[in-house]
């Protein structure tokens, strides 16, 4: 039986590097990121049986290359995403909902039993108030007129905060949406939510935004989280010791989102 690979989209920096350091022990590992040099280090840092390719979401083919890559698939950890201040919204969208809606399913034609996906989603997408409208635009990511469906819903799709946080919602919904057909071939798939985490993408949008600081005072752990301890959550929800865990989001931001009052 060929052994399985263990796969981290989006590992070149923030928590998708301290997921593969978590990672590497338990196997052939593969890294991938749209940053070469950024992920030849991380790969170099972590040594053994470590392979990386590039990889932009936005593109079918890198991701068709990608999953031909991994050949039988272990665990998948996408943490590949732009925030508010990185792009212009439509850009956003394109990233973190149609990138990660193609990745779940190209991947989907290589689940076997015991694969198990921890898709990147954000406490920001439980911030903004549901609408059905808006989830069912949302739950079409690759249809060709998402943005006019988005802009004649009353947003502007192009606005970069609204993108983020919908983006993010979109990604929790994909994941349940998809998670029958991972069950059905004997994997599972879940969203992580992370709060607010020291990265470089953490810290950008902190110094851009003042509100962060005061979210961060006022929760209940009243920190910003290190990179690794969402790292080990998503290590553990791709672990054999979640193994009834899937179709569902996990909330990893130290209670912000319980004293801000969002989705219940
Ligand atoms: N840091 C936070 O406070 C925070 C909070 C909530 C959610 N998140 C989410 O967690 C995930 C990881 O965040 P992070 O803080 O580690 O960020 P990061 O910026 O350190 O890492 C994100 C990685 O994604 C890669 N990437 C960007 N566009 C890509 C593309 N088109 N194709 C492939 N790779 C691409 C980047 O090169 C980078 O290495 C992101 O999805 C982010 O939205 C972060």
């Amino acid at each position: 039986m060929i052994s399985p690979t263990n796969v981290v989209l989006g590992a070149a920096s923030g928590m998708g590097a301290a997921t593969a350091a978590l990672l590497a022990p338990r196997g052939r590992l593969l890294l991938a990121d749209l940053d070469a040099t950024k992920l030849s280090e991380v790969a170099a840092a972590l040594g053994g049986d470590v392979d990386t390719i590039v990889c932009d979401v936005t593109r079918q083919v890198d991701v068709d290359a990608l999953v031909e890559a991994t050949g039988t698939l272990g665990a998948l950890v996408v943490t590949a995403g732009l925030s508010p201040s990185m792009a212009r919204g439509q850009m956003i969208y394109d990233v973190n909902l149609i990138g990660a809606e193609r990745v779940v399913r190209a991947f989907e034609s290589i689940v076997a039993a015991g694969s198990a996906a921890v898709v990147f989603a954000s406490m920001a997408g439980h911030l903004v108030t549901a609408d059905p409208d808006i989830d069912a635009i949302l739950d079409e990511p690759d249809a060709a007129d998402l943005f006019d469906r988005l802009d004649a819903a009353g947003l502007d799709s192009d606005e970069p905060g609204f993108a983020y946080a919908l983006s993010k919602r979109g990604v929790v919904r994909l994941v349940q949406r998809h998670a029958s057909a991972w069950g059905a071939k004997g994997g599972r798939i879940l969203s992580l939510s992370p709060g607010i985490i020291d990265t470089g993408m953490g810290q950008l949008e902190a110094s851009n935004e003042p509100a962060m600081a005061t979210m961060v005072e006022t929760s209940p752990l009243a920190r910003m989280a290190a990179a690794e301890e969402v790292a080990k959550v998503a290590a553990f929800l791709v672990s054999e010791d979640a193994s009834f865990m899937t179709a569902t989001d996990v909330l990893v931001d130290g209670g912000c989102v319980a004293v801000t009052g969002g989705i219940r």
